[in-house]
């Protein structure tokens, strides 16, 4: 098994994480040019989680954002459902589980908030997976999501897609153990809803305000929304 086809079947997608886990942090940062590490305290930013608050980073691979969010001394958990991924990141300080995002074990409004970063696209079914956190997290709570986007300018929508993506395929390929599963990164991306599309998904899982920032031109861009009080 070396990579996930756009079936985005869950069993190949956890499998083909496990397969490129441990080289996922490194292989990221230089593929997308180490702009990663910003996107990741922007989002931090946004979610804004405080001392008190319990905050689960779903499909958090091997938790390098959550110990970024859990800077501000709120109580951040890491889930993902690629044994892998997580056991890639057991040298982080952040407690982890394993757990799949379209029936994590929860109880309901357990959550403050659920943030998702570069992962989103990965689900079988993101708007199944929108429901299902709105059903963890409390009356009135956050959700963030950091995921890759369209470029709204045309001359750089245009240059993303021709050559940047070709680029990180090629990248992945030099860099990787893995090729293969960097060419359905770079597949996943061009086949991805843009923004206002993927707003109107979160708005349809009944989530409310939701607003999006881009960043990067657009390369990637965050949205966030709140669950109804
Ligand atoms: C590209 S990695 C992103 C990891 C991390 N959030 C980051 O920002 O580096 C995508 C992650 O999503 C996880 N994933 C995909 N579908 C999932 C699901 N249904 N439930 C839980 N994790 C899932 C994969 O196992 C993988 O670790």
């Amino acid at each position: 098994m070396s990579r996930a086809s756009l079936d985005k079947d869950p069993h190949e997608v956890a499998a083909m994480f496990d397969g490129v886990a441990s080289g996922y942090d490194r292989a990221n940062s230089f593929m997308t040019f180490g702009f990663d590490r910003r996107w990741r305290t922007t989002t931090a930013r946004v979610l804004d989680a405080r001392r008190g608050e319990k905050v689960l980073d779903l499909a958090a691979g091997t938790g390098v954002s959550t110990v970024e969010y859990a800077r501000g001394g709120a109580w951040c958990l890491a889930a993902d459902f690629s044994f892998g991924m997580l056991h890639a990141g057991l040298h982080r300080n952040v407690p982890m589980v394993a757990a799949d995002a379209l029936n994590l074990p929860f109880a309901d409004e357990s959550f403050d908030a659920v943030t998702i970063s570069l992962a989103l696209r990965n689900f079988v079914d993101p708007k199944a997976a929108l429901t299902e956190i709105a059903r963890v997290v409390k009356p009135g709570g956050r959700l963030v999501i950091c995921e890759v986007s369209t470029p709204p300018f045309a001359p750089i929508r245009f240059v993303h897609r021709r050559f940047v993506l070709k680029l990180l395929t090629w990248v992945g390929s030099r860099t990787s153990s893995n090729p293969e599963a960097y060419k359905y990164l770079a597949e996943s991306m061009l086949t991805w809803p843009d923004q206002r599309t993927l707003g109107e998904i979160i708005a349809s899982a009944g989530w409310t305000d939701v607003e999006w920032l881009n960043l990067t031109f657009g390369v990637v861009a965050i949205h966030r929304a709140r669950k109804p009080a």
